[in-house]
């Protein structure tokens, strides 16, 4: 717990890719304690991955292993700009790594040895999107692109360049991520449950889906699946199912 994340702003948390099992955003300080975190994220992916895909069998084969992190500021009173604000409700979009669709679910672990990590949720992207899409400010989602457009996009996606090349549906997910974030209004005065959860607790959350918001807590570590939308149990539950219903037209 005494390892300290980069002090460049470009890194939030200290991330673990489990794939080609790589540590960054880690501030050097003695290569034995890098190598001591590094095999205790290793070995904790790991075991949620094994977890998880107990736990949600119907998935066990279809889950895509994402980054995980190791989250050791406190998030009370955190001085971050404010599109990377955790204590702001809304539900995740990633900027630089576009789902199309697909689901984000985090696994998170509370390893702080005596405080509870505090979240707040409000309510869930199906009961948030028909109220703010279009009217409620943010602009309908267009649909995806069609004839020299679609061919840019497509050209855009094989070269990796990833801002280029999102989905209608990651765009308008990324600016409602941006919106809620920014909307005075919605976080004072929306619907909310506070949460809990003391040491020792995992928990786990559609994040694209539940909007939410950590309050304070230090030490939790973390690890993010893609779910394909192809293999969901309740698919018409998927963002991307809800918004298409608002929107009238395919948006991957
Ligand atoms: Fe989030």
């Amino acid at each position: 717990m005494g390892q300290k994340q980069s002090a460049a702003g470009s890194h939030k948390n200290i991330a673990y890719r489990p794939l080609s099992d790589r540590l960054t955003g880690y501030a050097e300080q003695r290569a034995s304690d890098k190598e001591r975190l590094h095999a205790i994220m290793r070995r904790y992916s790991k075991r949620v991955v094994e977890f998880t895909q107990q736990l949600l069998s119907p998935y066990a084969g279809s889950l895509k292993v994402d980054f995980a992190s190791f989250r050791p500021q406190q998030e009370a009173g955190r001085q971050i700009r404010q599109r990377a604000r955790n204590d702001l409700l809304h539900v995740d979009s990633f900027p630089t790594r576009p789902s199309n669709g697909n689901r984000i679910l985090r696994v998170f672990t509370n390893i702080n040895p005596t405080e509870p990590r505090v979240w707040l949720t409000s309510e869930t992207f199906e009961e948030l999107a028909p109220r703010f899409a279009g009217a409620g400010g943010m602009p309908p989602p267009r649909p995806v692109a069609s004839g020299p457009r679609k061919v840019l996009i497509e050209l855009a996606r094989a070269a990796r360049l990833h801002s280029l090349a999102r989905s209608p549906y990651d765009n308008w997910m990324l600016s409602f991520h941006h919106f809620l974030k920014a909307n005075q209004e919605f976080q004072e005065k929306c619907a909310r449950r506070q949460w809990e959860f003391p040491p020792q607790t995992t928990w786990l959350v559609f994040t694209d889906m539940v909007s939410h918001a950590v309050l304070s807590g230090q030490f939790a570590l973390e690890q993010t699946f893609i779910v394909s939308k192809n293999v969901l149990v309740l698919p018409e539950k998927a963002p991307v199912r809800i918004l298409e219903r608002i929107a009238g037209c395919q948006l991957v």
